[in-house]
């Protein structure tokens, strides 16, 4: 393994936030092609001393807020190929799946591609999402009406306290909205490989409204995969900052899950709000009608765009972005009695 002291996090973090770990840990070998070396690497970490401080197994740094110095050990796995045999599970009866074994460095969007490459189909909702597969799985990553639960077949990990491996079904992985296990037990599981089910036919996922929308504003009654692709990348990046000209980690918020009274009152205040299934509300949206949309605080800001996104004006630190949220939530709060959570992880 590569080890490095004091290490600046600039790069390894999609805010882009200044930063230095104390200690970074770069596990080498392919998860997938070169096993024995990154295996070797694994057994290197175990018996070393890492536990003694604080550590953390990190993706490609998409999701995080890092507010200071981080005081212990981050652990980065090596680059990731991954390996479709196309073979249906259960013999030749079952002609509905497709299996596709990948590391969990493989980068979420490269792997849409190649399923679209393939004509495997369930995962190009997904497309343009940042981060690895690893990191996907860890936050039960959704969009445009998908969610990493629905793809997953199996996940394996390494018991980084005891040692041992285990792969969990995907039903194990006790995925919820933005969260599973791995999330619940942050620090205890490094996952390396992840073995996705996709569909041999494809049947379009269609149930998010900006998504059918832009369809049908296009004209376009039966999409193909690449079509569904192709919109959906475009949907997001009409929303989201430019990563090259501004840092930011996605949705910050997630969004929130309320009570049916208080569901039933803000609905009839606000009729133009969204209200999805199972009384959850947009975070977008209340940030956005809290007035919040454009607006900067320090280096900070809420993306004009979607008012879900919190951004780097530039030079901003983690504390800044901290500031920012709190702010928002407060004043979400106030105005709508709504308790809005973070789905960036801040450290
Ligand atoms: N809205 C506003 N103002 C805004 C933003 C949104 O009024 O500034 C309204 C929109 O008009 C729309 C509703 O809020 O009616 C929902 O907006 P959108 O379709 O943009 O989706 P979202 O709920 O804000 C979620 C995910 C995104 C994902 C999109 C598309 C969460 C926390 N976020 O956003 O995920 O891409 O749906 O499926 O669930 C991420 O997790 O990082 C992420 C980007």
């Amino acid at each position: 393994m590569e080890i490095y002291d004091n290490y600046s996090l600039k790069g390894l973090n999609t805010f882009g936030i200044d930063v230095r770990a104390r200690r970074v840990i770069f596990l080498r070998g392919s998860t997938l092609d070169e096993p024995f070396r990154f295996m070797y690497d694994v057994e290197e970490l175990l018996k070393s001393d890492f536990r003694q401080a604080p550590y953390m197994v990190i993706g490609e740094g998409s999701n995080l807020v890092f507010t200071k110095d981080y005081e212990g050990t981050l652990i980065k796995i090596g680059e990731a190929v991954f390996h479709g045999d196309g073979s249906s599970r259960r013999g030749d009866n079952d002609v509905h799946y497709r299996y596709l074994t990948v590391g969990a460095r493989m980068l979420t969007d490269e792997m849409v591609r190649i399923s679209v490459g393939y004509k495997y189909y369930g995962m190009e909702n997904l497309s343009a999402i940042p981060g690895n597969i690893g990191a996907a799985v860890v936050q039960n990553v959704g969009a445009y009406g998908v969610e990493m639960k629905d793809i997953v077949e199996t996940v394996d990990a390494i018991d980084l306290m005891s040692g041992g491996q285990r792969s969990f079904t995907a039903e194990e992985c006790a995925f919820g909205y933005r969260t599973s296990l791995f999330k619940q037990q942050a620090g205890r599981w490094l996952i390396w490989r992840v073995k996705l089910r996709l569909n041999k036919e494809f049947r379009p996922i269609l149930t998010y409204k900006a998504l059918a929308d832009e369809l049908q504003r296009r004209g376009i009654g039966e999409p193909t995969q690449q079509q569904v692709r192709d919109i959906v990348t475009e949907l997001r990046w009409s929303k989201l900052p430019r990563p090259e000209e501004y840092g930011s980690a996605g949705s910050f918020f997630k969004n929130p899950v309320v009570d049916e009274v208080l569901a039933t009152n803000l609905k009839k205040e606000y009729p133009d709000m969204p209200l999805y299934p199972g009384n959850k509300l947009s975070a977008g949206w209340l940030i956005d009608r809290a007035g919040w949309k454009g607006r900067t605080l320090g280096h900070a800001g809420v993306w004009p765009k979607q008012a879900l996104v919190l951004y780097n004006a530039g030079g901003c630190t983690g504390q800044e972005v901290v500031d920012l949220a709190q702010a928002i939530k407060k004043d979400v709060k106030q105005k709508f009695g709504v308790t809005l959570e973070p789905e960036a992880i801040i450290i």
